[in-house]
């Protein structure tokens, strides 16, 4: 486990382009201790996703450093194939998109498929397959395919698929997002719980209550892409003129929102 004064994640000048299109982040400069919950906020469009896929090793700046765990994380090493499996076994990622996610043809073998990768005897992955399955409430659906699963079953089997695999930081791209109001709440818990644990959150959203939920820290991404602010997640709550300026919330704010 990390040691709670460590950085876990730091990103210099950092700039990402999809093939062909102009820059979906600009220049971003942050960094992460370990054990801190975090929110990335920002409107549609802004570069969440893209953000948290640069520190899920799965996209690379091509300006700017990344460093994880104290080391430069670069394509190269992360072609690596025993840097990947340590890498992605520390750090777990749940997609916004479940159906990217998932690809086993059952979803027991999904939810094994990780702990398979760590070589584990077979008795503790069945073991651990059943206990998380059990959690979530899913032991029902073990012998289906993922792909013909419903929109909230999908992001428990992606939830199950990560949270199996006990990584020290999780990151989560709008984990509520098709949950029932009921799951919801069991995932607030158990995020809660992890980082009681001494586990890292990152978690987007753009639903402002979920933020204050599951964040004592915001970052939030403006429409040109870049960092807009970095600071307590109460005091971003405030600022409306900000959060009006990067198009996440309206006139009508904060009227509608329930804090509660
Ligand atoms: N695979 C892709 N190819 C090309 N452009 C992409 C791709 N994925 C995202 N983009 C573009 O990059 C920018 C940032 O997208 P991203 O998905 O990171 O935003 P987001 O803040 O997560 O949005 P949302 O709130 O809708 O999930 C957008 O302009 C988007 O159109
Ligand atoms: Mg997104």
């Amino acid at each position: 486990m990390s040691n709670p004064t460590e950085t876990l994640f730091e990103l210099n000048h950092a700039e990402y382009s999809y093939p062909g299109r102009a820059p979906s982040l600009c220049g971003i400069d942050v960094a992460f201790r370990a054990g801190e919950r975090i929110c990335i906020l920002g409107a549609n469009g802004s570069g969440k996703s893209t953000l948290l896929k640069l520190f899920a090793g799965l996209l690379f700046p091509q300006k700017g450093r990344f460093t994880a765990f104290g080391a430069a994380v670069t394509e190269k090493r992360m072609n690596d194939d025993r840097f990947a499996l340590s890498y992605h076994r520390r750090v777990g990622f749940i997609f916004q998109d479940s159906d990217v996610q998932l690809f086993c043809s059952t979803v027991e073998e999904e939810i094994a498929f990780g702990l398979q990768q760590q070589a584990l005897p077979p008795q503790a992955v069945t073991e651990r397959t059943r206990d998380m399955m059990r959690m979530l409430g899913i032991e029902p659906l073990a012998q289906r395919t993922p792909f013909q699963l419903s929109g909230g079953e999908k992001k428990k089997v992606a939830l199950a698929s990560v949270l199996v695999m006990n990584p020290e930081v999780l990151i989560l791209d709008e984990p509520t997002n098709g949950l029932d109001p009921r799951t919801q709440v069991w995932l607030l818990r158990l995020l809660q719980s992890l980082s009681g644990a001494g586990r890292t959150l990152i978690t987007s959203t753009h639903h402002l209550e979920l933020a204050a939920r599951v964040a004592d820290r915001a970052v939030l991404l403006g429409e040109d892409h870049a960092v807009a602010a970095d600071g307590p997640v109460n005091d971003l709550m405030k600022n409306t003129e900000l959060l009006k300026a990067v198009n996440l919330v309206d006139d009508s704010y904060p009227d509608t929102i329930d804090f509660s």
